[in-house]
């Protein structure tokens, strides 16, 4: 019964996104005056309210694979952004979202060229590389990590995980480390960001060992950063 009373709430406001989001993409509008309107709302939307519309749909629609409520704050994504390092070479963001640690890497001074992100929802992603053109954003599974770096000779200097660890399936997580595992040299940084402000060590195996770590209280929920470096001795 209460199961049945939550689907329906969520799909009442999954509908409401949905009208909103598709706002001023009618086919057949009332009056020239009433697209006016829309499509201002639409352009205003655009600016400000659309990736937390965007966040909103994709949460009722995959809530266990996005694993948040809403997107980092703009403390959480500055905290991140200075702990990673600048020219030194790649920085691969898996999980982007809707950018806004992007955006805050970029500020920081990481030149776009060094800088990749990966992103699993299709909408997302087609959002990223509309907000971020300069950018290269790969649609796909952090999974796969390994074939979308390819033979590139870069050398990584970080992997910033967005990932929700903690709400998506065990085998997928431990597939997306051993990634990391393979790829980040001895001196790469591994950076995830997670509600757990207890900072275990959740899913990460032994030799990843925490060498940086930063509670941001600005960020809802409050949210830990820690750093690891992988001891492959
Ligand atoms: C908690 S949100 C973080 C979004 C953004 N980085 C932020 O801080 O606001 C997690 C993001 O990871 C993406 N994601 C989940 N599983 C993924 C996977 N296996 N590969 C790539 N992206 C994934 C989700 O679509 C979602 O955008």
């Amino acid at each position: 019964m209460i199961q049945r009373k939550i689907i329906k709430a969520q799909e009442l406001v999954f509908q409401s996104v949905n009208r909103v989001m598709n706002a001023g993409r009618s086919q057949n509008p009332a009056s020239p005056d009433q697209e006016k309107i829309t499509r201002w709302q639409f352009n205003n939307l655009d600016a400000k309210s659309m990736p937390l519309l965007l966040f909103a749909r994709e949460v009722l629609q995959n809530p266990r694979g996005v694993g948040a409520a809403c997107p980092s704050s703009r403390r959480l994504s500055e905290a991140v952004a200075k702990m990673v390092p600048n020219h030194q070479g790649l920085v691969i963001e898996l999980g982007a979202g809707t950018g806004i640690i992007t955006e805050a890497l970029l500020k920081n001074g990481l030149p776009p060229e060094q800088l990749l992100a990966i992103e699993k929802s299709s909408q997302l992603s087609a959002y990223l590389q509309n907000r971020f053109p300069q950018l290269k954003i790969i649609e796909g599974d952090a999974l796969h990590l390994k074939d979308f770096i390819g033979d590139s000779q870069d050398k990584i200097a970080a992997i910033i995980c967005g990932l929700p660890f903690r709400s998506l399936p065990e085998r997928i997580v431990h597939g997306i480390i051993k990634q990391v595992e393979l790829l980040l040299p001895e001196d790469g940084l591994f950076l995830q960001y997670t509600y757990d402000l207890m900072g275990m060590k959740e899913h990460l195996p032994h030799h990843f060992k925490r060498v940086a770590h930063k509670i941001v209280w600005g960020n809802l929920p409050p949210a830990r950063v820690n750093v690891y470096q992988i001891d492959k001795t």
